[in-house]
């Protein structure tokens, strides 16, 4: 099972290793404050689901989650026998003064169910050299899916590279780190200016924003398609998170302060027309 609205080849991948994948959406995606339904995704599992698709830091909201909810959630896993997969490739872009902490370390449970899966493909930009990690803390357990996970799928630049970006390159991500909250802080301002009636929470970590644009019912369901077509702004579609995206829209700020100012003008100016 997996929490939507959540990185869309979740869902197919799970189809790709022969299983059914079952929505647990997230409750309250859009609000201060959204949360793991641990009711239902104790249904899920009672139900039989066999494993839980974390996604911590969560794409798109960028939601780290809470202690509490995660040890919740390793007993639940622990009860059920099943696995927790966290894929943590957003922790190392966390804002400032929010700590990522592993689902792996929430408990002791949860390191008996649970596999954490990162790269430094997304905090460094290394998408396309390949090297994703697992990380276990129950050996016994998991080294089959370890072994089989990995094979074929690392190249030894990505893995030199992975090396270089966690050892040798902490400096340049906080740097980073410091250019994406400044960018934060801007989206605020620029929302406030040219699309108001936009919902939004800052994240947690990401460097994405998960605007709730229902706001401007004229933007429809697919608020990404109108910008694209009409603003020439191209943000992930809301819809393609799960049905619960819809009137929503996906926006990357890692990029330049001007890019991002001329982006939301012209946003605001296809929202205004639309209205
Ligand atoms: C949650 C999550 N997992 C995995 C990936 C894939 O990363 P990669 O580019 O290393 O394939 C992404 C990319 O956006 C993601 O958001």
């Amino acid at each position: 099972m997996y929490t939507p609205p959540v990185y869309m080849p979740f869902a197919p991948w799970i189809r790709r290793v022969g299983h059914s994948p079952v929505a647990v959406p997230l409750l309250d995606h859009s609000g201060e404050d959204p949360r793991l339904d641990l009711e239902g995704i104790e249904r899920a599992l009672a139900d039989g689901a066999r494993a839980v698709v974390l996604c911590h830091p969560h794409n798109p909201t960028g939601v780290v989650h809470g202690d509490d909810e995660l040890r919740a959630l390793a007993d639940l896993a622990a009860r059920h026998d099943a696995v927790v997969v966290s894929d943590e490739i957003w922790a190392p872009l966390t804002m400032p003064g929010v700590e990522f902490r592993s689902f792996l370390a929430a408990s002791g449970t949860a390191r008996e169910v649970g596999l954490a899966v990162s790269s430094a493909s997304k905090a460094f930009n290394l998408a396309g050299l390949k090297c994703a990690f697992v990380v276990s803390g129950n050996p016994e357990r998991f080294t089959g899916v370890r072994r089989s996970a990995l094979s074929g799928a690392v190249g030894h630049l990505g893995a030199l590279a992975c090396e270089a970006a966690f050892v040798d390159s902490l400096d340049w991500l906080d740097d980073m780190r410091a250019a994406l909250a400044s960018n934060v802080d801007l989206l605020d301002r620029l929302l406030a200016e040219h699309l108001p009636r936009a919902r939004w929470r800052r994240p947690d970590a990401t460097f994405v924003a998960w605007l709730d644009l229902r706001g401007y019912p004229g933007l429809g369901d697919d608020p990404a398609a109108l910008f694209l077509e009409e603003g020439r702004v191209a943000l992930s579609p809301g819809p393609a998170f799960g049905t619960e995206g819809r009137g929503f829209a996906r926006l990357n700020l890692a990029c330049s302060e001007e890019l991002l100012t001329e982006a939301l003008t012209r946003m605001g100016r296809v929202a205004t027309r639309t209205r």
